[in-house]
This record gives C-alpha cells, sequence and structure tokens, in this order.
C-alpha cells in the first residue's frame, strides 16, 4: 500500500518523512485504525490539528482559527455525531457492534465544504446542529466513536478533506492519529467545572464526565496529548486570547 501511495503525484518532503516513520514504525495508528489504509493526501497543505475533550472551547477556537488563516473548519465530532444519528434514525442498537458495523457498509457519507466550513451528508441528508446535539445523540455518540471500524471509515473522510486544501480540523485524535505528521498541535484543555458549567449555558444535556471517560479509556484511539502538542488550558482565558496563542504558534511568532 505504501509504494502504491507514493506512485501518485505531488508529494511533499514531510510527507515522505511521515511514510518512513510508518514503514519503520515509529507512527502507529491506534487499534484498528490503519494509516495506510486511508489513502494518500497532497502535498504541503497546511493542517491544524486541535484536539481536547468535550466543551474544553476548542470547537469554538478552531472556527476562528480557520476564519483567521482562510482554511476551512472541519469538526471531526461532527461526523461521528451523524454517524451516532443515522444509528438511532434506523432503529439499530448502538450496543450490537455488528449490526453498527453492518449499517455502516450500507451508509455513504458525502463530506463537502460551504462557506469553509466542513459539511457531512449522510445517506443523502444533511443534518441540523440540533439533530446532531440531540440529548440521545450525546448519549451514544462515544459508544459509536469507540467502535475500530467506524474510526478507520472515518478517519479516511477526515484525511480526503486535506487532500486538496488546508484545514483546521477539530476532535480527539486528530494530532494524534489522523494527522501525526503536522507540526501544528494543539490540545485545549479546561476543568471539568468549567466544561459542565459551558455546556449548561449552552441549555444542552451532557453527561461531560461519562463521554471523556469513554473517549479516554477506550482502546481505538483514545484522547490522548500527543507529545508534541502545544496545550492551552482554556479554562481561564478567552477565546480570543486562545486564538492569539495558536495562531501566532502557527506562523512561528
Ligand atoms: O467533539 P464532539 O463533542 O462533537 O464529539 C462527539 C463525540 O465523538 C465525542 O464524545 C467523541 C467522539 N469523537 C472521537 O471519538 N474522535 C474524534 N476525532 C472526534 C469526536
Amino acid at each position: 500500500m505504501v509504494s502504491r501511495i507514493r506512485s501518485e503525484v505531488g508529494w511533499g518532503k514531510e510527507f515522505f518523512t511521515f511514510l518512513r516513520e510508518v514503514d519503520s514504525g515509529k507512527i502507529v495508528a491506534g487499534d484498528g485504525v490503519s494509516v495506510q489504509d486511508s489513502g494518500p493526501m497532497s502535498s504541503h497543505p497546511l493542517i491544524i490539528a486541535i484536539d481536547g475533550p468535550a466543551a474544553s472551547g476548542k470547537s469554538t477556537v478552531a472556527k476562528r482559527v480557520a476564519r483567521e488563516l482562510e482554511i476551512v473548519f472541519v469538526s471531526s465530532g461532527a461526523m461521528y455525531r451523524a454517524f451516532t444519528w443515522w444509528i438511532l434514525e434506523n432503529g439499530v442498537d448502538p450496543e450490537k457492534t455488528n449490526a453498527v458495523v453492518s449499517l455502516l457498509g450500507e451508509t455513504g457519507f458525502v463530506c463537502g465544504e460551504e462557506d469553509a466550513m466542513g459539511t457531512i451528508s449522510i445517506g443523502g441528508r444533511r443534518l441540523t446542529s440540533a439533530e446532531m446535539s440531540a440529548e440521545a445523540v450525546n448519549s451514544n455518540v462515544s459508544v459509536i466513536a469507540a467502535i475500530p471500524e467506524v474510526r478507520s471509515r472515518l478517519v479516511s473522510e477526515q484525511r480526503a478533506y486535506a487532500r486538496e486544501n488546508g484545514v483546521v480540523m477539530e476532535g480527539r485524535d486528530i494530532g494524534s492519529v489522523v494527522f501525526p505528521e503536522t507540526p501544528h498541535k494543539f490540545y485545549i484543555d479546561a476543568s471539568p467545572e468549567v466544561r459542565e458549567q459551558r455546556r449548561r449555558a449552552e441549555g444542552i444535556r451532557d453527561s461531560i464526565a461519562a463521554r471523556d471517560r469513554i473517549d479516554s479509556s477506550r482502546k481505538a484511539s483514545p484522547l490522548v496529548i500527543p507529545d508534541d502538542a502545544t496545550v492551552v488550558d482554556s479554562s481561564f482565558l478567552s477565546v480570543e486570547e486562545v486564538v492569539d496563542r495558536v495562531v501566532s504558534a502557527v506562523r512561528g511568532q
């Protein structure tokens, strides 16, 4: 697979380094997520990986960073949410992994872009943000996101976004698994109390602590802080301050 990837045109130096590291076993994907299965990326798009726990503010920050740097914003969590919504819509029990994987095989995802925001349609339907943050989705998404086959498929879709254009992508494993080769990795954190309070202020019922536990302890690509990530604790910073830190780091200031 690696040699097939190499035969494609337009590779940058960094990507070859990445491939060498994959070959030598220096870079390993999370269980069940194969780095080499997901196809190639093009030469040198600017890729900014922003990870962090639920309600850490990473989404708001990532959107603003994308706007400032004029590149596309992609929420990888929205993809896991969309698929979870689809599972529930189809009456599949999220705990029945075989049934979930079987539906995954029949499901078409269409990833696109509108006004510099990544979009995702599932089964021909573009979901509203209200649907994606429904309580039933909140309480089941971590179970669905822990299934290796689901991760593998969505990681391929996430990499596809970055083939042609730069992206700011936020999630849980963007720096550790999806784009381990990017030098622009950020981990946005906040205390559990601040995060619970943020969700309450949004009027959303979400059991942050339970999701954190599943997201951090799952076998497949758990939430981790990549060694080379810049960690920003947003608990007592304004959104502007966090955005400034990220943008300055990307610009090397
Ligand atoms: O960021 P979010 O709250 O919208 O993410 C929803 C869920 O999706 C989260 O509980 C864990 C999962 N997720 C993931 O496992 N990996 C990602 N890259 C993004 C989200």
